[in-house]
């Protein structure tokens, strides 16, 4: 099974090659019709052969990929079906492109058509899945962020004083580093650490973050496993909290996990507001 999981992953890489060589032919047949480039209509069938055949092995790979399993995203259907549509309809048009002319005349326009379109779908849910629905405008001006439903981004602090220490320091580091795999769309250990309620229900184990005593807390345990453990996190190789992230995320545990206020107000160790400080670029 590891095999087939190790084989699986490669979906990833090998997507990047029907998505160009497709809109490629897409583009070559759009400008063939014209009767200067006719000659340009000699490459399709060969084009649309390579766009069909990676898009073959994309969608058996991306299949092998999804019995790792944790896809529980309802998205994740129109992914498969947008994607494996793609492959379909390459297969389709390469072969009418090998009879022409007089059906590929007909057909390969409309076809070609809905391949694009399809591939756009396809890889947008795709993106979805690996990055999160909220990754690609997640430094987009505030319109379009409120566009794709962001709550506004908080304003630049100032002063470490005025910092909400929850809101400003351990939410970012914690959307940064852990929601491809803890956020809305996804909650790998049944574990969702995008908001303050949904972090505190906590996931398997139930005591993810127990507020008073970091040493105890799942979330503090994983994240200062030695970085080759299998249970370290964030998982898989993603980049992990630097050591101040880490040390600020201990404090703020250990002092209750205190929220709707600013450090001004608690009682916070010189060294950890120097952490603080050097964090919020002060
Ligand atoms: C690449 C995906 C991925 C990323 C990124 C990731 N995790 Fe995880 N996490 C998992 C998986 C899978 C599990 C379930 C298996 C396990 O418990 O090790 C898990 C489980 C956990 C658990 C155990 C939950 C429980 O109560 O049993 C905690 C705590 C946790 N992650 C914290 C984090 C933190 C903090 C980050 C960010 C620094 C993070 N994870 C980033 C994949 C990820």
């Amino acid at each position: 099974m590891d095999f087939l999981f190790f084989v699986g992953r490669f979906h990833v890489l090998v997507l990047h090659l029907p998505i160009g060589i497709l809109l490629l032919a897409a583009v070559v047949h759009w400008l063939s019709r014209r009767q200067d480039n006719v000659r340009m209509a000699g490459a399709l069938p060969f084009m649309w052969a390579a766009g069909a055949l990676t898009a073959v092995i994309t969608v058996v790979l991306g299949f092998l990929h999804f019995l790792e399993g944790g896809f529980t995203q309802p998205t994740v259907g129109i992914h498969m079906v947008t994607g494996t549509l793609v492959a379909v309809l390459a297969v389709v048009i390469w072969y009418f492109s090998t009879r022409k002319p007089v059906s590929y005349q007909r057909l390969g326009t409309p076809l070609a058509a809905v391949v694009v379109v399809l591939l756009f779908v396809a890889g947008h849910y795709g993106g979805n899945l690996t990055h999160g629905s909220t990754y690609l405008v997640e430094y987009a001006p505030q319109p379009i962020r409120a566009l794709a439903g962001l709550e506004p981004r908080r304003p630049r602090v100032t002063d470490v004083a005025l910092a909400d220490p929850y809101l400003d320091l351990v939410r970012p580091m914690l959307r940064n580093r852990c929601a491809t795999c803890h956020g809305n769309e996804r909650q790998d250990g049944d574990l969702n650490l995008w908001t303050y309620e949904a972090m505190m229900r906590g996931g398997d184990t139930g005591r993810a973050v127990l507020p008073g005593n970091a040493e105890r807390s799942e979330l503090y345990y994983r994240i200062t496993l030695p970085p080759n453990h299998d249970a370290f996190m964030p998982a898989e190789g993603n980049t992990p909290l630097t050591d101040s992230e880490v040390e600020i995320i201990r404090w703020w545990i250990d002092a209750d996990t205190p929220l709707d206020t600013t450090v001004g107000n608690l009682n916070v160790p010189a060294d950890v507001l120097d952490l603080m400080r050097s964090w919020l670029r002060l």
